[in-house]
């Protein structure tokens, strides 16, 4: 690993890290593949789209209003990158945080994802302490739905027509999750 793979978070099998030059690849495999874009904005993602999304990355903070932050998710053991989470401090508030999740495939389906928002949650309320987490999923993605419920998100909303995905207006759940609701 080198200097500039910060770590911010560490859980059992998982470190939630800044992005560096050698997740290009692996980001841009995930990214481009069909079943990990149905549900969100991006379409037909390019190599050069990952190669400047990492460059990006690689110099961001956490915790910026009005910009997101996106957490590399590798595994422990490997420090081989298998996801993302993003963290985006609102500019008119930025007490207030949304988040944002995505695994590669063949890393879905072991709890890998709900163990890393679980721990960006600690990270959120603990060590930024922030008061408010919101997230926001389209309707019918129920893995996105099941992962939210299961650590404890509350639906506070169904936004009509609320962002463009391919081509049409969809609907999307606002799920959100306070402070007081959460054990620290
Ligand atoms: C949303 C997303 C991150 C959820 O990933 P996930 O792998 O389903 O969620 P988790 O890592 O928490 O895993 C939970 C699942 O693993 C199963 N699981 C847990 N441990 C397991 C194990 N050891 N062996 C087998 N299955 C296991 C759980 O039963 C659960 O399955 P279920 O949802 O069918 O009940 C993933 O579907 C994704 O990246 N989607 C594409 C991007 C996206 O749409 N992001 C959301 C934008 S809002």
């Amino acid at each position: 690993m080198d200097n500039s793979e910060r770590i911010y978070i560490r859980t059992n099998r998982l470190i939630l890290r800044q992005f560096s030059k050698r997740d290009i690849e692996s980001f841009y495999l995930y990214r481009s593949t069909p079943e990990v874009a149905k549900f969100q904005s991006w379409e037909n993602y390019q190599y050069d789209e990952a190669e400047l999304f990492v460059e990006k990355q690689s110099r961001g903070m956490p915790n910026q209003p009005g910009t997101w932050f996106q957490f590399a998710v590798a595994l422990n053991e490997t420090n081989q990158l298998i996801g993302d989470c993003a963290l985006h401090s609102l500019l008119d508030e930025p007490r207030i945080v949304e988040i944002g999740f995505t695994l590669a495939r063949e890393h879905q389906g072991k709890s890998y994802a709900s163990e890393a928002v679980r721990a960006l949650i600690n990270y959120v309320f603990k060590t930024l302490g922030k008061h408010k987490v919101i997230a926001f999923t389209d309707v019918r993605n129920d893995k996105s739905i099941r992962l939210l419920e299961s650590v404890g998100f509350r639906r506070e909303g169904h936004l009509l027509q609320n962002y463009m995905s391919k081509g049409k207006w969809v609907d999307e759940y606002q799920y959100s999750l306070l402070r007081s609701e959460w054990s620290l």
